[in-house]
């Protein structure tokens, strides 16, 4: 599969959660359900953060070397959805923070896809071409097993 077509799908995954969150947000005794929803959003970012940062970024920043401060901006965006994540990770639902973190990180993580989508994937996608890409996405799906399953093990969280 086409790498951006594949990161897209990611987003798309998350997108869906994020919605499932917010309908049982209000909901009562909805804890067992967030902490199972957030348990998921936090597998799917860190695995998706994972592959962008140790595959995609780094070719995207050489194809497309004038969207370097896109990079960099992308992984600062990374880093605070990684320590959201695992502050979350350890927070009980019922906790009157709990919500409020949930909100902060979908709206950091909606603006981060919104840009990388809108602005920076395109630039990408004309320097790579379709081939490129297509050699990319294998190997993204590749290294999905080998993403961490704690945030903080991902590069951005310590950068
Ligand atoms: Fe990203
Ligand atoms: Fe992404």
């Amino acid at each position: 599969m086409d790498a951006i077509v594949l990161l897209k799908e990611d987003h798309k995954t998350v997108e869906k959660l994020f919605k499932q969150f917010e309908k049982v947000e209000k909901a009562d005794g909805a804890a067992t359900e967030k902490k199972a929803l957030v348990d998921q959003i936090l597998m799917e970012l860190t695995t998706h953060a994972y592959i962008e940062e140790t595959i995609f970024y780094p070719v995207a920043r050489e194809a497309v070397p004038e969207t370097e401060d896109h990079v960099l901006e992308s992984v600062e965006e990374h880093h605070v959805v990684a320590w959201l994540l695992s502050e979350l990770k350890d927070l009980d639902p019922t906790h009157e923070t709990y919500d409020a973190k949930v909100t902060v990180l979908m709206e950091n993580v909606r603006h981060h896809v919104e840009e990388e989508e809108q602005e920076w994937f395109p630039q990408v996608r004309k320097a790579l071409g379709r081939k490129r890409l297509q050699e990319l996405g294998e190997e993204l799906e590749a290294a999905k097993p080998n993403a961490p399953s704690d945030p903080m093990q991902l590069r951005s969280a310590h950068a």
